[in-house]
């Protein structure tokens, strides 16, 4: 069967120059080199990253979800056009739309293919709950991709609990996306921020989502975290200790433990290890980890979905982790899109 990978990141061929309409910096830019390759430059022209044309082009992208047997991507904007650093909030609403009218864009075109998660102004709780039902209800997205945390708030912060009730209202999924990276005046080299930050931000957006009564309050809210949920499921044993030794420092908010959470979110298979890929799946349960795979970037899986097909699963939950358990986060129907 053909696969859905929920983590994939592109953008639009051209990008407004922001910095020059809004009168300040920060911003990032795309810069083509050709008609294969180009370069994602900050204002100051340092380079972000290189990147090649299955960024921008859906055309490269369908052709190379052919020879690697993904049926349906799910597309998301890159990390580092979150914009809630934004000084004036209605130019992080700006940013969003302008992505988000261009995810919908693709996948009207390509209703089969392409699943959306927009993107929100999240430092504006209110812009960002209204702008996630603009995404839902008139452009068609299935839910929305949010960072790891929100400038100095993590996902606790009652300031953005409005927002995930919005989401769980509206049947929105959640995409949580490690950026910004902690401690990084110690990471300066080694990639480390990517190495070690990452994995560090998704767990604490887990951490903050449970201890934070998010999951105790929105039942029915669905939430994928990226990179099998990061350090997480290997720290799952400290995390549940520390609840039950010092609640008096843990329990404050939320009086039940975290195990209580299991299976009640989704994380991806992004962790590029077997033995990793097990725990994961016995940790958060076979119904609840997708296949994702970082795409097109450099630390993603190569080939989406062969660390699953690696694996010695029964059909059923092979076929799960390929596709039915991103199908049952996203609330589409297989009969929709083309996984069969
Ligand atoms: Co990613």
């Amino acid at each position: 069967m053909r696969s859905v990978d929920v983590h994939t990141h592109l953008l639009p061929p051209e990008l407004p120059r922001w910095s020059e309409r809004f009168g300040y910096g920060g911003f990032v830019r795309l810069e083509h080199l050709d008609a294969c390759k180009g370069r994602m430059v900050r204002d100051d022209g340092t380079q972000f990253r290189e990147v090649a044309s299955n960024l921008w082009d859906a055309d490269v992208r369908l052709r190379e979800c052919d020879e690697t047997g993904v049926g349906v991507q799910v597309l998301s904007t890159v990390p580092v056009m979150f914009s809630y650093w934004v000084r004036d909030p209605r130019h992080a609403l700006d940013v969003a739309r302008f992505l988000n009218d261009h995810i919908a864009s693709l996948c009207a075109a390509h209703p089969r293919k392409f699943v959306g998660l927009g993107t929100l102004p999240m430092q504006a709780p209110d812009l960002a709950a209204r702008e996630l039902i603009r995404c839902v209800r008139d452009l068609g997205l299935a839910g929305v991709q949010i960072g790891s945390h929100v400038g100095d708030w993590n996902l606790d912060r009652p300031e953005l609990f409005p927002v995930f009730a919005e989401a769980e209202e509206l049947g929105a999924a959640v995409f949580v996306h490690p950026w910004d990276m902690m401690g990084q005046e110690r990471m300066q080299k080694y990639w480390l921020p990517w190495l070690v930050g990452m994995p560090a931000e998704v767990s604490q957006a887990i951490c903050s989502m449970i201890f934070g009564g998010v999951f105790e309050r929105l039942p029915a809210l669905r939430v994928c975290f990226a990179h099998g949920g990061g350090a997480f499921a290997g720290t799952l044993g400290r995390i549940q200790h520390g609840f039950e030794c010092c609640p008096d420092l843990v329990a404050v908010d939320n009086p039940h433990p975290p195990s209580r959470y299991l299976g009640r979110f989704w994380v991806d298979s992004l962790v590029h290890d077997a033995r990793a890929l097990r725990f994961v799946l016995d940790t958060f349960g076979p119904r609840r980890v997708a296949l994702g795979s970082d795409y097109p970037f450099p630390l993603g899986e190569e080939r989406p979905g062969a660390l699953i097909r690696s694996l010695e699963l029964d059909a059923r939950t092979r076929d799960a982790l390929l596709a039915a358990n991103a199908l049952d986060w996203l609330g589409r129907e297989a009969r929709e899109l083309d996984v069969a």
